[in-house]
């Protein structure tokens, strides 16, 4: 397999911008990275997008042709990846395999959703389509539900409280403040948290990520096109991916994301190191209770400590491990197909040094996208 660089990054504003089509949002993400890797059209030999739902969300689907017509790109091959949260995370995955085998030299890989558009019982339902169908949507269980659950037996086995759950919101609404492209600029606090309205018991308003539009995009080139054509590239270091059955009932413990463990055990392997080695990472925090598992399963701390490790401050930038320093999906926002790339791009941007005013001086990064309730997990780990 050959080496594989991320030479570019680029991304939308996350938020409800009615103002712009998913088109308009998924080609200014990718004119920005071809801009940032400081190449043109021509060069460009593949596109891989991951997107959720274009036919729920604005009734568009055939993606791959869409993005490469209107990005400028016509006629070259374009493949839509979808894997519900994970699309993006997927997405860098397959074009990272494509590079790696030696089929192509350069790919841009996007993500992006538009979620806005329609209201809010909608997006929901269009939601819990990446949930089992037969044996949960059906019964009118919804992600915040279903998340719920996880975080119900989490607090009975482990005593993990509400405001553990809460502490993770708080850092990640702290994060966003110093990210431009992020949906909330609001810093929060613990009682803030814990007085918003229900949505489902333990979470509340600000456990859940927000729904969102947004795209983000980022340039892969093999070593030889990386050397050439970037002076710091940041190298793909490490890549998993792995599945879990979908519904929860069918796993041995839904406090646990085996897809997460999977995925995470073939980055490390890949990469040569442990979690020690990671300098910060960016979870899938679309409930605070997630990023709780995250941290546990990812191996940042023993099964059913998370709650009392972020209380203690290593999730913070400048604790043990820095988690969210982009201010998370909890704050940045949660365009469901971008989210993958956008975590990638904060990885590559700590560790270009570009973070301003959260930069963790990591040498090496960590990103983790989860589709569902953790049907599917991606895994990358990154180096300067
Ligand atoms: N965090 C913080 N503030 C939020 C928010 C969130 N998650 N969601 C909405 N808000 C704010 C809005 O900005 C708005 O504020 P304003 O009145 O100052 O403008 C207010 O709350 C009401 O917004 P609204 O859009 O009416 O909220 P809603 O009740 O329709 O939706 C949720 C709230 C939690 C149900 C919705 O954000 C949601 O479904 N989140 C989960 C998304 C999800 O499941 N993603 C996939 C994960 S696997």
């Amino acid at each position: 397999m050959r080496d594989v660089a991320i030479i570019g990054v680029g991304q939308t504003k996350f938020g409800q911008l009615w103002d712009k089509s998913l088109t308009n949002l998924a080609v200014e993400a990718g004119v920005k990275a071809c801009l940032d890797a400081n190449i043109d059209q021509k060069d460009v030999e593949v596109i891989y997008g991951g997107t959720m739902s274009g036919g729920l969300f604005v009734n568009q689907e055939h993606i791959a042709s869409l993005l490469s017509d209107f990005s400028g790109f016509k006629n070259i091959p374009s493949i839509r990846v979808e894997a519900a949260c994970a699309s993006g995370g997927l997405a860098l995955r397959q074009a990272y395999i494509d590079i790696a085998s030696g089929l192509h030299d350069i790919a841009v890989v996007g993500g992006v959703e538009k979620m806005t558009d329609i209201g809010g019982h909608s997006v929901t339902k269009a939601l819990a389509t990446a949930a089992s169908q037969e044996w949960e949507a059906f019964f009118g269980a919804t992600f915040p539900g279903l998340y719920a659950m996880i975080a119900k037996l989490h607090m009975h086995k482990y005593k993990t409280t509400e405001e553990q759950l809460a502490m993770c919101a708080v850092k990640n609404h702290k994060n966003a403040l110093n990210n431009p492209f992020a949906q909330f600029h609001k810093k929060i606090q613990v009682e803030d948290v814990l007085n918003s309205t229900m949505v489902a018991d333990p979470l509340k308003l600000f456990d859940c990520s927000p729904v969102s539009d947004g795209a983000a995009a980022v340039v892969l080139a093999s070593k030889q096109k990386a050397k050439e054509l970037c002076d710091a590239p940041v190298w793909i270091s490490g890549s998993g991916h792995a599945t879990d059955a979908l519904s929860l009932h069918d796993r041995e413990d839904i406090t646990t994301l085996k897809a997460t463990v999977e995925a995470a055990k073939q980055a490390y392997v890949q990469a040569k190191i442990g979690p020690k080695d990671i300098g910060c990472v960016e979870v899938h925090d679309c409930f605070t209770i997630a990023e709780i598992c995250a941290i546990e399963d990812l191996g940042f701390c023993k099964k059913g400590e998370g709650g009392r490790f972020t209380e203690q401050g290593n999730t913070e930038i400048g604790g043990r491990i820095p988690v969210n320093t982009s201010g998370g999906l909890k704050a940045k926002g949660h365009p469901v197909g971008a989210t993958g790339v956008a975590q990638t791009i904060e990885a590559v941007l700590q560790l270009r040094g570009e973070a301003n005013g959260r930069n963790t001086n990591a040498e090496i990064a960590m990103m983790h996208n989860i589709g569902g309730s953790g049907g599917t997990a991606v895994v990358h780990i990154f180096r300067r």
